[in-house]
């Protein structure tokens, strides 16, 4: 597949909506494209670019610029690596240079089946899990080379597939708050996503709810997609701000003092960056979560 589907180019003019200025849509319609195809294709660049006005160097442009759009084909899960410091002293170069004779691939590469890429990454904020990596975003600490074996193989035989979905998907669900242009309208593919008359699109509580999931674990390792991955409608930001709670980050938790709000990360020890709990205040909403459907 190359351009946009009929039901994502739909999903695409809905984000379009979202932004005062078309072209600010790009970044959360190219993570559209990549869920869709697990990479950006030159026809699919050139489809956005068709529905954002941009030349195609704008698109490339961008799309080559971060490390989270991949413009090559890549496997079907992504394996990132952290060797930054505090990963690097807990035995992160161990762990790669195992990753890298499990797979049989240096870091850049891909598995000859088209099932893994591994990546070397910089610091993936869970320094307090080191060492650290994600496949495809989603989060796993404390990883050793047992913990590794053990994680590989049981995404080769598809034992994690609702944990970890192919590489490209965000979130699988949709945005369903936030400021939009004056005057637009959320296409009717959002849930949740009644406008106010002011063009302040309403929270869906039962929604931002059903971002908080569970997930389980290999053994000795603390996981889970706690902080959540961009969402393709929200972008890549940390979520439109709430009217509720004025801009940024979400509002201070009564419960907790935390900016943040309560993660959907459910390891009692894991990182609580996920998504806005609604019992716990707004938080940052759209930017973590699971995604579970
Ligand atoms: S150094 Fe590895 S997550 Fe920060």
């Amino acid at each position: 597949m190359a351009r946009l589907n009929p039901e994502n180019e739909q999903r695409a003019r809905g984000l379009i909506a979202l932004y005062p200025q078309r072209r600010s849509a790009l970044i959360p319609i190219l993570h559209l494209l990549q869920a869709q195809d697990g990479y950006l294709t030159g026809d699919g660049m050139t489809h956005v670019g068709e529905l954002l006005g941009l030349a195609g160097a704008e698109v490339r442009g961008t799309a080559s610029f971060y490390d989270m759009l991949h413009t090559e084909p890549v496997g079907r899960y992504v394996v990132a690596v952290c060797t930054n410091i505090a990963c690097m002293l807990a035995g992160a170069y161990e762990l790669l240079a195992h990753a890298e004779e499990r797979l049989g691939v240096a870091p850049g590469g891909t598995t000859d089946d088209g099932m893994f890429t591994l990546e070397d990454a910089e610091c993936l904020a869970l320094c307090g899990n080191a060492p650290c990596l994600t496949v495809n975003w989603r989060y796993f600490g404390d990883v050793d080379t047992t913990a590794f074996d053990a994680l590989v193989s049981e995404l080769a035989a598809g034992a994690r597939a609702d944990e970890v979905p192919a590489h490209g998907t965000l979130n699988r669900v949709e945005r369903a708050a936030g400021l939009l242009a004056t005057g637009a309208t959320v296409h009717p593919a959002s849930p949740g996503g009644a406008l106010a008359a002011d063009g302040i699109a309403s929270r869906d509580p039962d929604l931002v709810a059903s971002t908080a999931g569970t997930t389980g674990a290999v053994s000795g390792m603390a996981t889970g997609p706690g902080r959540g991955a961009d969402d393709p409608a929200t972008g890549p930001g940390r979520g439109a701000d709430d009217p509720a709670t004025g801009p940024g980050r979400g509002a201070d938790d009564p419960a907790t003092g935390s900016r943040r709000g309560a993660g959907a990360h459910d390891a009692p020890d894991g990182p609580r960056r996920g998504g806005g709990d609604p019992a716990a205040g707004a938080g940052g909403g759209e930017r973590g979560g699971d995604s579970r459907p």
